[in-house]
Formats: C-alpha cells, structure tokens, sequence
C-alpha cells in the first residue's frame, strides 16, 4: 500500500458551497470517496485545517512516516513562511496543488512560500489536481 496524504488548508472545507464559479461545486469529502474507488492501492488521510499552526503540525506529522503529502495550503500558500519552512524540514515528498489558476488571478496569488519547497505544483486543473498528484506518487512508486 502507497500512503499518502492529503492536506488541504482553510475555507476548504467549504468547497462545493464556496464560490462555484472558482471551486467547483463538489465537496471535497465526496471527491474523496471518488479518488479512493480510484486508487484501491493507496491508503488516504485527510486532513483540513483553517489554522496555520496546525498545518505546520501536521506537515510534521506525516513528514516523516508517509510516502507523499499532496497539498493545498490555500491562501496561506501566498503568506506563510512557516508552511515552506515545514515543507523544507520533512522527508516526505509534497505536491502543491492548487484547484484554480493562481498565476490568472489577483497579483498576491502569484506568491507563493510553498512551490520552491514542493516537489511540484499543479494548478488550475481543479480537484483533478488531487487525482494528478496522486497518480505521479503511483507512478514513482512503481518505477522505483
Ligand atoms: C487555492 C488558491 C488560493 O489563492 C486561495 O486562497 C484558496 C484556494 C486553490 O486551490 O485554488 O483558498 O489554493
């Protein structure tokens, strides 16, 4: 079993209901469902947070014991120094995802404390974003 983690931060728990026009409207728990019947072979945890510090904890708590960590940082993507630092303190591989084009929208979205950090970003591709980054864990994992 390939192990990763999704971690997505704040006001991403209200996708499906937050701006559609951006986000999409599916939930995230029922995309979930969808990429898990997906990747029978992959053993998920989620975790959300709108909490910066709780974030960095639990970038330190699947740093070290997890195969990749896919994640979204939200709009602390573009603020938080302590999220790139986690990122560059860990093991584990990250894959920043972002559901819109970041690089399409406002100036301050063009910033971002995570990308030097992360293995590789996706972005604009909606949640199949999640299902992309997923499926180049599979594929490294299988090349190995
Ligand atoms: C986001 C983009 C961020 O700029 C924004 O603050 C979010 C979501 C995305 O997935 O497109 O909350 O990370």
């Amino acid at each position: 079993m390939l192990n990763l983690t999704i971690i997505n931060g704040p006001n991403l728990n209200l996708l499906g209901k937050r701006e559609p026009g951006v986000y999409g409207s599916e939930t995230f728990e029922d995309f979930l469902v969808q990429l898990k019947k997906a990747y029978p072979q992959v053993n998920f945890t989620y975790y959300q947070s709108n909490i910066e510090g709780e974030l960095v904890n639990a970038i330190q708590q699947y740093g070290f014991n997890q195969d990749g960590i896919i994640l979204n940082p939200a709009a602390y993507t573009h603020t938080s120094v302590a999220i790139g630092d986690a990122i560059a303190s860990i093991q584990t591989p990250v894959i920043e995802v972002h559901i819109s084009n970041v690089h399409a929208r406002e100036d301050f979205r063009k910033i971002s404390h995570v990308s030097a950090k992360a293995t590789g970003s996706i972005v604009g591709l909606g949640l199949n974003g999640y299902r992309l980054a997923t499926a180049w864990f599979v594929d490294q994992a299988a090349n190995k």
